[in-house]
């Protein structure tokens, strides 16, 4: 019989609380997907950072996010889509790039690039 644990997502966004009992080396974006509750995503490989989290308290297992520092997971971050559940989780999702910017930003030679048109007038 495996073991679950509760894992929690504070959804900051959308001002709401997930919750969903996930068995232990579950990835948590498939289980909370298998429980009826969708997480944001977008590769679903560790690489674009769009499920980025902070942790509240708990551990992932995050070996195969290849897509996220080790300076950042020491601070608390982690990428949902590849994180696999090891006990009781909470976390709340980032601001909208937010971990993208802390790990690639500095990177840009003058920052992030702009749209040369605004939306209004397309
Ligand atoms: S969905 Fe891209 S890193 Fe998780």
């Amino acid at each position: 019989m495996s073991v679950r644990h509760t894992v929690t997502v504070h959804d900051r966004q959308h001002g709401t609380v997930l919750q969903a009992e996930l068995e232990e080396g579950r990835y948590v974006l498939e289980g909370f997907e298998a429980a009826g509750k969708p997480l944001p995503f977008s590769c679903r490989n560790g690489c674009c950072t769009t499920c980025a989290v902070r942790v509240l308290s708990g551990e992932l297992d995050q070996r195969e996010a290849l897509g996220l520092s080790h300076e950042l997971r020491s601070q608390g971050y982690g990428l949902l889509c590849v994180a696999r559940v090891k006990g009781p989780l909470t976390v709340e999702t980032q601001d909208e790039d937010e971990v993208y910017m802390l790990q690639f930003g500095n990177a840009f030679g003058k920052g992030q690039v702009r749209r040369a048109i605004p939306l209004e007038e397309e």
